[in-house]
């Protein structure tokens, strides 16, 4: 599966701008730890798509989800949230019925909602603050 690098978070949106046409609509799992870039790459992936501005895309830590578009792209963060019920009562499986582009932190927590297929983005932080993001298809 593709593997690229990024060493600046400039670099990581441009990145997911250029990724964002070669996604599938449905889940994307975003997965990387804390401050891997996962948001950076959100900003990237909204902004290739047309949907949002990267300044325009906050995290979705406190809110959940953030929409962008007018329905294109969700951008989802289920960081704070601890059980599979909680994550069923907002709703996902609507937005990703509508055919939306799917962006999700944190939600590897929660394989068994997230079923293939789907699309993983992993993001891994280098000591020299490079990112490698690899992208993965399941399903
Ligand atoms: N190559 C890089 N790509 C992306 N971000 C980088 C890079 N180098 C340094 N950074 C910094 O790392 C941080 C990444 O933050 P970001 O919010 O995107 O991470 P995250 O994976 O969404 O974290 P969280 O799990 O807290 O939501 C930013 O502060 C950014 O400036
Ligand atoms: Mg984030």
């Amino acid at each position: 599966m593709p593997l690229f690098r990024a060493s600046t978070e400039a670099e990581t949106i441009a990145l997911g701008e250029r990724l964002a046409a070669k996604l599938p609509r449905g889940v994307v799992l975003l997965i990387g730890n804390l401050g891997a870039g996962k948001t950076t790459l959100a900003k990237g992936i909204a902004y290739g798509l047309g949907a949002a501005l990267p300044d325009d895309v906050s995290s979705p830590t406190f809110t959940l989800i953030h929409e962008y578009g007018h329905g294109l792209v969700y951008h989802v963060d289920l960081y704070r949230l601890e059980e599979s019920r909680e994550v069923e009562g907002l709703g996902l499986d609507d937005i990703i019925d509508s055919g939306a582009l799917v962006l999700i932190e944190w939600g590897e927590r929660f394989p068994e909602l997230f079923p293939p297929p789907r699309t993983e983005i992993h993001l891994r932080a280098l000591p020299d603050d490079t990112r490698e993001i690899e992208l993965r298809r399941l399903g």
